[in-house]
């Protein structure tokens, strides 16, 4: 028991160096989008400690979550309607492979964090190195679904190989921040990210996926429990 706590420390200790050392690249004016998830917490709370010493920026939430906390710390957020662009998003991930694609989605909030992070000239994403793989498929891959018509699309992600599955909170269907429901889909190894993102929303009643290409990432910062943080950039973007 000891051993698994002193485990989950380092992790939080290696998601945390992670993010402060993204936070340092939000300047003065910036826009920041905020991401979802315990290493976004780390970067948010990064966040208020700054606008506390007077950094002045705006931000824009990528979950109710994000947005409630990014309240508690005193940052000044908007709603993406209010904002022209986003100058740098910064978030955690599930699944980082070796040419940096990103497998995301595990807190449910994949499609607001799909839009700020393509809507941002700077994406940063911020791990402990648990997260990197070979290649992306180790855990199942997020998929927001629209409840209209939820068995049949079920039915085309089972046609494209995958083991679906809904995703459940206390016993009832997770309901994401836009209303919808999350399928986590069991593929085998992923071997081509952006082919697959493609031919699942092709499917009538997807609305995103938690494959995110390394074309949008600008850098990774991957943290380890020696307090060691190395940025590693997508490779053939
Ligand atoms: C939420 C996400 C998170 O960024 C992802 O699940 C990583 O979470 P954590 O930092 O808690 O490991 O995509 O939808």
């Amino acid at each position: 028991m000891v051993g698994t706590e002193t485990f989950k420390g380092a992790k939080m200790v290696a998601k945390k160096i992670a993010a402060e050392r993204a936070v340092e690249n939000i300047r003065e004016g910036m826009t920041v989008g905020l991401g979802s998830g315990s290493t976004a917490y780390y970067m948010i709370e990064r966040i208020g400690e700054k606008v506390k010493q007077g950094l002045k920026i705006k931000t824009v939430a990528s979950s109710v979550r994000s947005e409630d906390l990014a309240r508690k710390f005193n940052i000044p957020t908007f709603p993406v309607s209010a904002v022209g662009g986003i100058d740098i998003a910064i978030d955690g991930a599930d699944e980082v492979d070796e040419k940096g694609n990103l497998m995301k989605g595990g807190g449910g909030s994949l499609l607001r964090e799909k839009i700020l992070a393509f809507a941002s000239t700077l994406f940063f994403v911020i791990i402990d190195g648990s997260k990197l793989v070979d290649h992306l498929g180790r855990r199942p891959v997020p998929v927001e679904i629209t409840p209209f018509g939820a068995a049949l699309t079920l039915q085309h992600l089972r046609a494209l190989g995958c083991d679906p599955s809904i995703r459940k909170t206390e016993g009832n269907n997770f309901i994401s921040d836009n209303g919808n429901m999350v399928v986590d889909c069991k593929f085998q190894t992923i071997e081509d990210p952006a082919w697959l993102d493609m031919e699942i929303k092709i499917i009538p009643g997807v609305v995103e996926t938690g494959l995110f290409s390394k074309k949008i990432v600008t850098s990774i910062f991957v943290g380890y429990d020696n307090g060691e943080v190395i940025e590693r950039y997508p490779q053939g973007k």
